[in-house]
């Protein structure tokens, strides 16, 4: 397997990255959402911000946060980290992302299950878990000189910020302050995609329509747009806002909420002329952890919309699986 952007530039579009005729993204522009909310977290207002939080949770699966207390700095220099990883040679690359001898550290391109593909995706991605920080962090690249430090200094705010949104969303379901917290929230991941320029983006996808395998996920999409969700049998686009937060609802937060809240569908669509760089913060509960919808929603009413699951078996089983055959719930991996 060659890393994409080690031959893309060449301009060849293999056939294996050709969609057929009913994958392809069709218009590529499509109208932003205005209407995918924009939430300031610093309002003072908590139980404002727990209803927009609750509203754009079941309607979209999509917000964007502002004022969210992680620096802008911070932000512009994890960014500038992820570009420069993804600028390096893929040979340096690949022997960055090899210290661990278990291989938690991954580096792939188009997806986990690229051999079992039948069509590939324009994207390079590198991944790892991120917590507790002091174990996981020998394993990470060590090039860029600064990427273990900045990387580390992101993941510490991105974990306050992600317990912070979960905060409000138990308050928001009625549910303990607390209830998505431990073992829920226990082994988050980072994954850095690169999606290349694309000679031919109406033909290509950089990823395919896809539910997050997460409770929630943050994702910081820089400049470049390519992000959209479907909504109401429709694409939106979902605007580059200077230093937003993306947060969307994930598969595992739709059960636990017993489908008050959607994780929404969403896919990404690639560009002939900028490559775009972004950075997914995916929240995962531990391996053993039991997903169910939780008790506390779940009445005469509202029976439960889904039996309880390991969280491994469940990413064991859909994961792994390469997002473009068929199968019930298409998720990114
Ligand atoms: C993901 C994802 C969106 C993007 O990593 O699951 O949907 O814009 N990423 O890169
Ligand atoms: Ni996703």
């Amino acid at each position: 397997m060659e890393l994409l952007s080690s031959w893309c530039y060449d301009g060849s579009l293999p056939e294996s990255y050709v969609m057929p005729p009913e994958r392809r993204p069709g218009k590529l522009i499509v109208p932003f959402g205005k209407s995918i909310p924009v939430i300031d977290l610093e309002c003072h207002d908590r139980n404002e911000t727990i209803q927009q939080i609750m509203k754009a949770g079941e309607e979209y699966g999509f917000f964007q946060v502002i004022n969210h207390g992680v620096s802008v700095d911070l932000m512009d220099e994890t960014m500038n980290v992820a570009e420069e990883f993804h600028a390096m040679p893929g040979l340096d690359k690949e022997r960055e992302c090899s210290k661990d001898p278990n291989g938690s550290c991954k580096l792939y391109t188009s997806s986990y299950a690229y051999p079992r593909e039948d069509f590939h995706y324009w994207r390079d991605v590198v991944t790892h878990p991120c917590h507790p920080l002091e174990e996981c962090i020998q394993f990470w690249p060590e090039k860029p000189t600064r990427y273990r430090k900045v990387v580390a200094a992101y993941l510490v705010e991105l974990r306050k910020l992600s317990c912070k949104i979960l905060e409000l969303i138990c308050e928001g379901l009625g549910l303990s302050t607390g209830y998505l917290s431990s073992h829920l929230i226990e082994l988050p991941k980072i994954m850095i995609n690169h999606y290349p320029p694309c000679p031919e983006p109406s033909l290509t996808l950089g990823l395919s329509k896809h539910r997050d395998p997460s409770i929630i996920t943050i994702l910081l999409q820089g400049r470049i747009q390519g992000l959209q969700v479907f909504k109401d049998g429709q694409w939106i686009g979902v605007e580059p806002l200077p230093h937003a937060f993306v947060v969307n609802i994930g598969y595992l937060l739709q059960i636990i909420s017993n489908g008050k809240l959607e994780g929404a569908e969403h896919r990404v669509v690639t560009n002939s002329r900028d490559a775009r760089t972004t950075i997914s913060y995916f929240v995962y509960p531990s391996d053993q952890s039991l997903i169910e919808p939780a008790k506390a929603l779940v009445n005469a009413c509202n029976p439960a919309i889904h039996k309880a699951f390991k969280f491994v078996d469940f990413f064991t089983a859909f994961v792994l699986k390469p997002h473009n055959t068929a199968r019930p719930h298409t998720l990114n991996c």
